[in-house]
């Protein structure tokens, strides 16, 4: 098979990783990848969010399958562009994606069909929405309607914090994303991060994962896209799994086929572990970064004939994707000031040396220079991942490959993984 995978992040190179050991693969070819993906694949610089240039290099290269890794190329409407192609696409329409792309509408939709989720109500003006926190208390959940690159969201511990994101948010801070803010019930509880390979009708579950989103240890800081993850998480229980696919993932695929806009592709769930049962926090129409980098890891077995399932309407045939035992962990190695103005251009001394079979570091914001020198070109600059039998080895051989790489321009968490551990 030609595949044409999109992308350019840690979660891209996981899945260009993947995908190059497929017996099915005869030709990988990656837009617009990073250095870390070159021995993987052929890289082609057309950009994730330029639906028409993507869809002629499908074209070009008479691609079987198109893999699309970020959001940007999904609301840019490659995967309707591909589908009026006759090209299979794992990765849903621009309408179906607006699960991820407006919190209005899957707020609306969750409400719609009786899914679990926080209270909620959507804005439009300052005045509004200031009056609407009467209704809450703190801490107060505040949100841009579109995509912020996971900036959008803001938890305020008291009514004077909430005021200003309110006037921060309507006033321009976001651009289009942020012309409407919806504002939620806050739910106390765990989070983890559930992925369901769907086909518009169905879904196999490829489990979860949970995510570290504050930038410092001890889960202080500001957000971020996420500093680490593990997989298995406990938090997501057999019983929560189970329960969560009946309750959250049957009834959106469900509901989205009698919208007139069926799901396909990875639907990721972030759900809150409350009081009352697993509530959905967000969906996202593509996998996590870096929670996907942890799933590729334990994936025992070729992903292709999955993503190729889902993308042909027939996923539901397939067992439940095979994963090992043990766990997975990831650090992100950042660049220092990450996420509010990463430093670039510092020399990363190490990261592609030999770490052994237990081992991989995915590339996300690197460059080459002119002497052919890895360098910092982004804010989550390596995803470094380990496998063990237990938490505490992974975690061990994460770190030990951390320090075993020679960036002075870089941070991580030294935490990654504590909830599990201290359970
Ligand atoms: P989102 O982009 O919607 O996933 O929000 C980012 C993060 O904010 C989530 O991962 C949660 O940690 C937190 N968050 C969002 N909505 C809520 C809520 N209603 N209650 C508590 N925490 C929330
Ligand atoms: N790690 C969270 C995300 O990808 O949205």
């Amino acid at each position: 098979m030609n595949i044409l995978l999109v992308g350019s992040g840690g979660r891209e190179h996981a899945l260009a990783w993947k995908i190059a050991q497929s017996p099915l693969k005869r030709r990988l070819v990656i837009a617009p990848g990073n250095p870390g993906m070159e021995g993987l694949g052929e890289m082609r610089p057309v950009k994730a969010d330029d639906a028409e240039g993507l869809a002629a290099l499908a074209q070009e290269i008479h691609a079987d399958l198109v893999v699309v890794g970020p959001e940007a190329a999904l609301a840019a409407g490659l995967a309707d562009r591909l589908t009026a192609l006759h090209i299979p696409c794992f990765g849903p329409t621009a309408k179906a994606a607006q699960l991820e792309t407006s919190k209005a509408f899957s707020k609306g939709f969750l409400q719609r069909h009786g899914i679990p989720t926080a209270g909620y109500g959507v804005y439009e003006d300052v005045a509004s929405a200031k009056a609407a926190l009467d209704a809450y208390s703190a801490p107060y959940v505040i949100k841009a309607d579109g995509l912020a690159a996971g900036k959008g969201v803001a938890i305020s511990p008291d009514r004077a914090d909430a005021e200003f994101e309110i006037e921060r948010m309507l006033g321009g801070r976001f651009g289009e994303a942020g012309a409407r803010v919806v504002i939620e019930e806050f739910m106390d509880g765990e989070e983890g991060s559930l992925f369901a390979l769907c086909d518009g009708k169905e879904a196999v579950l490829i489990g979860g994962a949970q995510d570290h989103k504050r930038a410092f240890d001890g889960d202080a800081g500001p957000n971020t896209g996420g500093m680490g993850a593990y997989s298995p998480a406990p938090v997501l229980s057999e019983a929560v799994v189970a329960e969560a696919h009946a309750r959250v993932v049957q009834p959106t695929l469900d509901g989205m086929a009698a919208e007139g806009a069926p799901y396909r592709g990875v639907l990721y769930v972030g759900l809150m572990m409350t009081a009352e049962g697993p509530k959905v926090v967000e969906f996202n129409a593509r996998f996590g970064d870096p929670e996907c980098q942890v799933l590729m890891m334990r994936l025992d077995g070729d992903i292709v004939p999955y993503l190729l399932a889902c993308a042909r309407g027939d996923v539901s045939h397939l067992p439940p994707p095979p994963l090992k035992p043990g766990v997975v962990i990831c650090v992100v190695f950042a660049a220092k000031g990450y996420p509010d103005s990463p430093l670039t251009g510092s020399i990363i001394r190490g990261a592609e040396q030999d770490f052994g079979p237990h081992v991989q570091v995915f590339h996300a914001g690197t460059q080459r220079d002119a002497e052919g020198r890895l360098i910092a070109a982004g804010g989550r600059v390596l995803s470094v991942c380990a496998e063990g039998a237990d938490v505490a080895e992974a975690r061990e051989r994460a770190y030990a490959a951390i320090a075993a790489i020679d960036w002075p321009g870089g941070f991580c968490r030294s935490d990654i993984g504590w909830r599990a551990l201290n359970r």
